[in-house]
């Protein structure tokens, strides 16, 4: 196979500091080629680099045998690059073929958009590579696994030959993640490259055709999925073997903390997205709630979290009526809250550490003593998360906007974690984080719950719940299919009631 990119001898410093050294690596023509490695070991800085959004500090990039200097991402398409970030850049109150030709009207189509000509080009396109795209529907109407596809097809419409995912699994269910696959396996069978980055190792074997190991900056390996395992690639990654092994204590579990009654709760359409669920959560108790993404999940997490008002029903905390509590008032009484979307409602990436480590809580517990906010204690504060969450960051006073994403997520977690909050609701608390990571985060939240915390965990990884939780609640088109100790459910009956093939009603 011909070689379509060539890395030499690579290096890009950020002030003093070194996050990609001396970086080679060849990538073949139609292969599929991972990048895998710890959270800042430097993946997405080189990849930045390869489209065009950072230029190399050192070293050489060459694209079909060429030596290329890409000032910016337009730069790197015309040499038939495009990336697919994980946050996706769709414009929500457009169609999907209005978002396929941003950028494009002009050059490609003279002044006056061409609409008929373009859909012709894109359903082209789609038929060649199995994708299908609703082209008429709003971006905003549209799944995340749509939307995915969307991004895609946008970058295929630009030309690129290398396409480079980053992450792009984290945001899928398990049938998106194989719908990705499918649509993987269709473009390189045509012969374009893809660069794939992903934490998920059982990913890597199953769809890579190299892989490469990335730590602290470096290369640390280069090998075959038939050379390689996942305990291999983790220990490659981490430097030291990971057991994904819990330990769990013997336990007491208390009184009710959270109660909830008869809860529904409608979406900004008005729609029913959680019909009527009643559970409870008590003291050192971790509740998992599993269930297929888009089961009302995410309106139940918001309205136990005030940021969505239910319509009917009741939710106690500590014997009260918490039905309408601001999340504010929730804070102060000690409710923590790890949302899944850490970019918009997580946190403020142009805020630095310090401030995003006492947001939410400046006026709740931990600051309230004084109108100004001791700048000392805040500072002690987040060296303490950054310290216990081992979050790889240079100075506090950086931008958010610096840190790994996977780096930004443990700050999250870490804020919420170390505060003497009572009741914990962590949504996909590991999602973007590396492997010997997300050890430890599992750890730190068996070890909160056995300090006497009620823990909800709402998580899409299915293992995750179940290696965690106490009890586990199945949610299925917005009901409790099923409420039971965990002990009493294994995988295949979890997933029965994730599809609504059982109920327990
Ligand atoms: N713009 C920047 N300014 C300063 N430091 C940066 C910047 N971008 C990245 N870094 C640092 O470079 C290192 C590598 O970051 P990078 O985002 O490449 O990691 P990654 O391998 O993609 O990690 P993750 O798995 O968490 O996404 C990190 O320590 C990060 O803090
Ligand atoms: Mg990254």
């Amino acid at each position: 196979m011909e070689n379509i990119l060539e890395i030499r001898n690579v290096y890009k410093y950020f002030g003093s500091f070194c996050a990609n050294k001396d970086i080679s690596l060849t990538v073949k023509k139609g292969s599929v080629h991972s990048i895998i490695g710890e959270n800042g070991a430097g993946k997405s800085t080189l990849m930045n680099m390869i489209s065009g959004i950072y230029q190399p500090s050192m070293g050489e990039i060459f694209v079909k045998g060429q030596s290329v200097n890409f000032k910016n991402p337009n730069d790197a398409a015309k040499y038939g690059i495009g990336m697919v970030h994980q946050e996706f850049m769709l414009f929500p109150e457009l169609t999907v073929l209005e978002n396929l030709m941003m950028g494009y009207e002009t050059k490609k189509l003279g002044i006056f958009l061409d609409k008929k000509v373009a859909r012709k080009e894109i359903e082209e396109i789609c038929k060649k590579y199995h994708f299908s795209l609703p082209l008429d529907e709003h971006v905003e109407d549209l799944p995340v696994s749509v939307l995915q596809q969307v991004e895609i097809v946008k970058v295929l419409y630009k030309g690129a030959d290398i396409i480079i995912l980053d992450e792009p699994t984290a945001v899928l269910t398990p049938q998106g993640i194989q719908g990705l696959f499918d649509a993987i396996r269709a473009l390189t069978d045509k012969q374009k490259t893809i660069i794939l980055i992903t934490h998920k190792l059982n990913e890597v074997m199953e769809i890579s055709d190299y892989i490469t190991v990335l730590k602290n900056g470096k290369v640390t390996g280069n090998l075959t999925p038939s050379e390689a395992d996942e305990k291999k690639l983790a220990s490659l990654m981490v430097g030291r073997e990971v057991l994904f092994n819990t330990q769990k204590k013997e336990k007491e579990i208390g009184d009710v903390i959270l109660s909830v009654e008869n809860l529904v709760v409608n979406n900004d359409e008005d729609i029913s997205k959680v019909k009527g669920v009643s559970f409870s959560v008590r003291s050192g108790e971790i509740v998992g709630v599993a269930g297929v993404a888009g089961s009302g999940q995410t309106e139940l997490v918001e309205a136990l979290f005030g940021l969505r008002r239910p319509s009917e029903g009741k939710v106690s905390y500590k014997g009260e009526d918490f039905t309408y509590a601001s999340p504010r008032e929730r804070r102060c009484k000690k409710i923590g809250y790890v949302p899944q979307d850490r970019l918009s409602i997580g946190c403020s990436v142009n805020s630095n550490l310090i401030e995003n480590s006492i947001m939410g809580y400046h006026v709740a517990h931990g600051f309230k003593n004084s109108f100004i906010i001791d700048k000392k204690e805040a500072k002690d504060f987040t060296q303490n998360i950054v310290d216990g969450f081992k979050v790889k960051a240079g100075s506090l006073n950086n931008a958010v906007r610096s840190l790994s994403g996977g780096n930004i997520q443990k700050l999250i977690v870490g804020r919420e974690f170390i505060q003497d909050n009572d009741l914990l609701i962590i949504e996909d608390p590991t999602r973007g984080i590396d492997v010997g990571s997300i050890e430890f985060i599992w750890q730190e939240i068996i070890k909160i719950s056995e300090k006497g915390v009620g823990v909800l965990l709402i998580s899409h990884e299915l293992n995750e719940v179940m290696e965690l939780s106490d009890r586990i609640l199945v949610m299925y088109d917005g009901k409790i299919t099923t409420n039971r100790p965990a002990k009493e459910l294994d995988e295949q009956t979890i997933g029965l009631y994730m599809l609504g093939g059982a109920s327990d009603e």
